[in-house]
């Protein structure tokens, strides 16, 4: 057998032969190109969903994340979250604290951000020309996320609801719908005003 420094030639794996990399076990795939990516499936990164998954099953998710969408819930994520903004530029309106007022961060093309654990966020992307990359850890069972909406006068905490996420694509939608539904929910105890419910 030889030594490791004595192989003077280590084979590159073909892409166009897929048993070879399955073969080392690399389920997801070999690397490629993201800008040919994006360019590919830009036209799925628009609103209402604007959020493409780059692998599915693995331990977190990789997700492409297109512009002109606005949230108005503020997350409370159990595990932080890597930002990194391709093209355009997005807003992150991060809450100070119930009864404070929110502060914006902006993050712009060619920036990264990380995002600690449990700081209450807002991603506004109302830039329609906005692509960025968001990285998020998968949730344990048992590990729940939070949603929390504001009163946009006093910012009083109107409302908040805690769930086991299992699809970021597929289980946020019917939360936001919920919200946007209950009147009380939406009317602050504190000095009355009425939550939108949307953007
Ligand atoms: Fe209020």
């Amino acid at each position: 057998m030889l030594a490791f420094a004595e192989i003077t030639e280590v084979p590159v794996v073909d892409p166009a032969n897929q048993s070879s990399h399955s073969a080392l076990g690399l389920s997801f795939g070999l690397p490629f190109d993201l800008q040919d990516w994006i360019d590919e499936h830009r036209h799925e990164l628009k609103p209402p969903v604007a959020n493409r998954l780059l692998w599915s099953g693995a331990d977190m998710d990789v997700m492409i994340v297109g512009g002109g969408t606005s949230r108005i819930d503020f997350h409370d994520d159990p595990h932080p979250e890597f930002f990194h903004q391709l093209e355009g530029s997005m807003v992150l309106r991060l809450m100070d604290g119930p009864g404070r007022p929110p502060r914006d961060i902006e993050i712009l093309a060619g920036e990264v951000f990380l995002l600690p654990s449990h700081v209450r966020h807002s991603p506004r992307r109302v830039d329609p020309a906005g692509i960025g990359l968001v990285v998020e850890f998968i949730r344990p069972p048992g590990v729940v996320d939070g949603f929390e909406w504001f009163c946009e006068r006093c910012y009083h905490l109107l409302h908040r609801v805690e769930v086991q996420v299992g699809s970021i694509v597929k289980d946020l939608p019917p939360l936001f719908a919920a919200f946007s539904a209950d009147l009380e929910a939406r009317t602050c105890e504190k000095c009355g005003e009425v939550h939108p419910g949307s953007g």
